[in-house]
């Protein structure tokens, strides 16, 4: 059901995702709205759609190009007990759902990105406020997906779209049910079972493994041998001497 955002709250989980859509022709961030929502105390499901944005951004607060034409929306959730690794899990469902319905081979650039080759086809990011009760703790999902969108040459990775992967224009709202339907069934797999239930998913999906790696963190980076995601999702690496170390996030990771 689509929405307007002046609708009331509606505090009770939605039963079946996608039933309860907060739709915009234009936002400046479905990510702001979608908190902004859950503040106010929308339920676990409830999502934000909008054709575009004005102010879209991603991790570290990068811009993120969103015009009409790709798949931009954020997700309210309320997992109560913290599910370890959301992110990376997010990037999984959404690859194999992109495999499935659009044929193209994806994989995941830890933390949050999902390529095909060497392009970026989409991001994830993950914003969560805790509060002293876990009631009113909530986390917001959002995915930006290009699709149709035209492709705007960004400055530090390439960039391609389902429709220059495959020719074929998506119906972004028949889209956008199927996904919703896709993430809930696998978001309460991992409320049940945790990151464990898919990390060995995640390590198949990510070409990092077993590479050389840089990555760029604040007194911590440098290059390192990647062994594998780790059962919280951290990524666990060796640095040139051969020590481990584990990151849960960084600044950049470029594979060499
Ligand atoms: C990244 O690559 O760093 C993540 C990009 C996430 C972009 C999506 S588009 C929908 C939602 N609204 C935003 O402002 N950002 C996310």
């Amino acid at each position: 059901m689509l929405l307007q955002t002046d609708a009331e709250p509606h505090k009770n989980n939605v039963e079946q995702w996608g039933e309860r859509i907060i739709f915009l022709e234009t936002a400046d961030s479905t990510n702001r709205i979608a908190k902004e929502r859950a503040k106010m105390g929308d339920g676990q499901g409830t999502a934000v759609w909008a054709h575009r944005q004005t102010g879209g951004y991603g991790r570290l607060g990068r811009k993120w190009e969103a015009p009409a034409g790709g798949l931009w929306f954020s997700l309210i959730l309320r997992p109560g007990k913290q599910i370890a690794g959301l992110p990376i899990l997010f990037s999984l469902w959404t690859v194999q759902f992109i495999e499935s319905q659009n044929a193209v081979s994806c994989a995941i650039h830890w933390p949050n990105d999902i390529y095909t080759g060497e392009k970026k086809l989409g991001g994830i990011l993950l914003e969560g406020v805790a509060a002293k009760e876990d009631a009113d703790s909530y986390s917001v999902a959002g995915i930006g997906l290009n699709v149709n969108n035209p492709m705007m040459q960004q400055q530090d990775f390439k960039a391609t779209s389902l429709l220059e992967e495959t020719g074929l224009e998506a119906n972004l709202a028949y889209m956008l049910e199927d996904l919703l339907l896709h993430l809930q069934f696998n978001y309460e797999t991992a409320q049940q079972r945790g990151f464990s239930a898919f990390q060995d998913e995640v390590n198949e999906k990510c070409p990092m493994r077993d590479k050389m790696v840089s990555i760029t963190q604040e007194q911590q980076g440098g290059l390192f041998l990647v062994r594998e995601i780790g059962p919280q999702g951290q990524l666990i690496v060796f640095d040139e001497a051969g020590r481990r170390k584990e990151f849960i996030s960084c600044e950049r990771v470029t594979m060499l």
